[in-house]
């Protein structure tokens, strides 16, 4: 009896294995990252990350469930179970992977900068920034929080919830840079409307994003790292890719 329940207790295979009895794969997002993940009008959650996932779930033969938490609380969130995976266009940093572990990067990314108008030309870099006459802002619990305060710490930092509001500070004069990951920029660049904003589109800092999970489950990572191997290879990654990221 001892040695069946031990055995019992070997072939429990983490999150993935979890998922499959379950028939659902629960996913913690913070949907306000576009074009990852972010709400349409109709309330419904879509982005290139959503794709990802979805087809993710598929390939598991399961439905797919987006439990949406907030970017700051996301880890402890992940640790207490209230969902089985990340996929929060999270970048894999060395900080991070000590409390949770990665799997391979779909994307790498990095820090750049909307600045007000009437800074063009004088501010050319994030080193110009560094000025404590200068007010900067990103998201909380960021890795634009994280950088902000690392590399232009002179600067007087505000952070916001949301990543919209933040920028609107920085359309409306209130601040003067908003620090945030190149493909979200991207898209609010767009959306500020031109002249209103100016784009430093070159990133300055390296950030694959990654899906977390819990530590130990090598299970579960085995599974989601050859899912990604092979969809990255079948043509699905280029597809949902080209859909969201137009050239
Ligand atoms: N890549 C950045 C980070 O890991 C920002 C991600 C924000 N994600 C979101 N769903 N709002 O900190």
């Amino acid at each position: 009896l001892f040695a069946a329940s031990a055995l019992t207790g070997l072939a429990h295979a983490g999150m993935v294995d979890d998922a499959v009895k379950r028939g659902t794969l629960r996913v913690g997002m913070d949907p306000t990252y576009m074009p990852f993940e972010m709400t349409n009008k109709r309330g419904e959650i879509i982005g290139f990350e959503v794709d990802l996932l979805k087809a993710m779930a598929k390939a598991m033969g399961v439905k797919l469930e987006l439990v949406s938490t907030s970017y700051d609380g996301i880890i402890p969130a992940l640790l207490t179970d209230k969902f089985d995976m990340i996929g929060s266009g999270m970048t894999l940093t060395q900080e991070r992977n000590l409390r949770i572990n990665f799997s391979e990067p779909f994307i790498v990314v990095g820090q750049t900068l909307l600045i007000r108008k009437e800074l063009q030309g004088e501010i050319k870099s994030y080193k110009d920034l560094n000025d404590a006459k200068y007010r900067i802002t990103s998201k909380i619990g960021t890795t634009g929080e994280m950088v902000a305060k690392k590399l232009i710490s002179k600067a007087q930092y505000h952070g916001f919830d949301n990543e919209q509001e933040a920028v609107m500070d920085v359309v409306n004069g209130k601040a003067d840079a908003f620090i945030y990951d190149a493909p979200y920029n991207v898209v609010a660049v767009n959306k500020a409307g031109a002249g209103n904003l100016v784009f430093l589109e070159e990133p300055f800092t390296f950030e694959p994003l990654a899906f977390g999970l819990k530590k130990g489950d090598y299970d579960s990572l085995n599974w989601v790292n050859n899912w990604m191997h092979q969809v990255r290879n079948d043509g699905t990654y280029e597809r949902i890719h080209a859909k969201w990221f137009k050239k």
